[in-house]
């Protein structure tokens, strides 16, 4: 049985994942795939149970219990969904993986990497994208967009300070595993960023 293939998007909040998924999951299936769209934390019904717990706002969180819960999360997302779909030959288009918990419950959090890198190998059964796609820009040029468009929702309440460690978190990661990670300029209009994943896809065979 021919195997799938798993491909993530990551970036910081705010930079057009969602809707670049979206367009990169109706581009694959033009081109004769058969695609699944998922997201973490969520993905099943359990993973969205605990993605209700770990972004509730109100409620503070120590950072050991909060990489748990992604983990979690992962677990079952991993064994349920991502899996069996690959296993059946399909494309699996993920918004965030295992990148997004090294990068806030590591490279921000302050969990030693080393540790978090162990644990997310060990929740996703050493299941890893093949190719990860970056959505980078600089959180102010993202924030004056967004305030152009009149948006208000996690990434204000994190903050600037945030988002910045967030990107160059999401950069150094990046520079470390290039033929993986592959960035792409999610500052540009809609349709130039799915042009560069459209590119990014081709290169890697699609
Ligand atoms: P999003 O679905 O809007 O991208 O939001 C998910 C949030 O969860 C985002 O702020 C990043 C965060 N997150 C982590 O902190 N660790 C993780 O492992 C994952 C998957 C997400």
């Amino acid at each position: 049985m021919k195997q799938g293939r798993f491909i993530t998007m990551e970036g910081v909040d705010g930079s057009g994942k969602t809707t670049q998924l979206q367009l990169t999951a109706r581009y694959l299936l033009d081109c004769g795939y058969d695609v699944v769209t998922t997201r973490e934390p969520g993905g099943t019904k359990m993973a969205e149970r605990i993605r209700g717990l770990v972004l509730d706002a109100d409620a503070a969180i120590n950072a050991r219990t909060e990489v748990m819960l992604y983990l979690a999360a992962r677990a079952e997302h991993v064994e349920t969904v991502i899996k069996p779909a690959l296993a059946a030959g399909k494309v699996v288009l993920c918004d965030r993986f295992a990148d997004s918990t090294l990068v806030y419950q590591g490279y921000v959090r302050g969990i030693e990497i080393a540790k978090v890198k162990a644990l997310c190998a060990f929740a996703a059964d050493s299941l890893q994208p093949e190719l990860t796609i970056l959505l980078d820009a600089a959180p102010e040029a993202l924030l004056q967009r967004r305030a152009d468009r009149g948006v208000r929702d996690r990434f204000e309440q994190e903050g600037l300070d945030f988002q910045k460690k967030v990107r160059e978190g999401f950069l150094s990661l990046a520079n470390s595993e290039p033929d993986r990670i592959k960035k792409v300029n999610a500052l540009q209009n809609t349709e130039a960023v799915q042009a560069d994943i459209q590119k990014l896809l081709k290169e890697a065979g699609f």
